[in-house]
C-alpha cells in the first residue's frame, strides 16, 4: 500500500490580497498553518516530501520536515503553480478591468483557456503528470509520500486519481487546512479529505 498525502500550501500573502502567482510567503497565520501540519503527521511517518519551488510551498513543508525522523526532500518546477502570464500578481477584478475579453474567456472555457504569456489547466497536464510520475518513481512504492503544491496542481494530481470530467477540474476545491489521503493498492485507489487536526 502506498500512502500519498496531498496538501496545499498554507495562507500566502497573496492569498491574503485576494492575488494570483508570485512568489510570496507565508502570512502569520500560514506559519500556525505549517506547525499545525507538521504536529497532525508527527506520529505518521512521511520519509518522502515533495515541494514546488515556490516560498510558500518550501515553507509549509519546513516545520514537518524539520520534524520527520527521515525524510528526503525534492523541490520540483512541475509542481509550481500555474503561470498567469500577463496577469501573474493581479487580482481577479483587477483581471476583470484590465483584461475584460480574458476574464470572461476563461470563465466561459476555465480548462482550456490558457493565460496570455502563461499557462492553462490543459497546458498544465504534461508537467504536473510529469512530475507526478516522477514523485512516484523516486519515493517507491511502499513509501508515504507527502507533496505541497498549490491549487490548480493539487486539482490536476486529484484529477488523476479520481476521475472527473476536465472541464469540472478547475472547480474542484483544494482548502488550505484539510489534504487529501490518496491510498494506493495494487488493486485500487481511494481518497479521503483529512483535516489537519494538530
Ligand atoms: O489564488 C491562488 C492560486 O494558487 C493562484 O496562484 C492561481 O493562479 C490560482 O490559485 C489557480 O486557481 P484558479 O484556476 O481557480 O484561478
Amino acid at each position: 500500500i502506498q500512502h500519498l498525502y496531498l496538501v496545499r500550501h498554507a495562507e500566502s500573502q497573496f492569498n491574503l490580497e485576494h492575488r494570483i502567482g508570485g512568489d510570496p510567503s507565508l502570512t502569520q497565520r500560514g506559519w500556525e498553518q505549517a506547525r499545525a501540519l507538521a504536529r497532525h503527521f508527527q506520529a505518521i511517518p512521511v520519509p518522502f516530501v515533495f515541494t514546488s519551488t515556490k516560498k510558500r510551498s518550501q515553507e509549509t513543508a519546513s516545520i514537518l520536515i524539520e520534524q520527520q525522523k527521515k525524510c528526503i526532500v525534492h523541490a520540483l518546477p512541475e509542481f509550481d503553480e500555474i503561470h498567469a502570464g500577463i496577469c501573474e500578481g493581479l487580482t481577479y477584478k483587477e483581471i476583470a478591468e484590465r483584461y475584460p475579453k480574458e476574464y470572461l474567456a476563461r470563465k466561459k472555457d476555465k480548462y482550456n483557456y490558457c493565460y496570455p504569456q502563461g499557462e492553462g489547466y490543459a497546458s498544465l497536464y504534461e508537467r504536473v503528470y510529469r512530475g507526478l510520475k516522477k514523485a512516484l518513481f523516486l519515493s517507491g512504492a511502499a513509501a508515504g509520500t507527502m507533496i505541497v503544491g498549490h491549487q490548480a496542481i493539487n486539482r490536476m494530481i486529484l484529477a488523476n486519481f479520481n476521475f472527473r470530467r476536465t472541464r469540472n477540474v478547475p472547480y474542484i476545491s483544494i482548502p488550505q487546512e484539510q489534504y487529501f489521503h490518496i491510498i494506493l493498492t495494487h488493486r485500487k485507489k481511494m481518497v479521503e479529505m483529512v483535516p489537519i487536526v494538530p
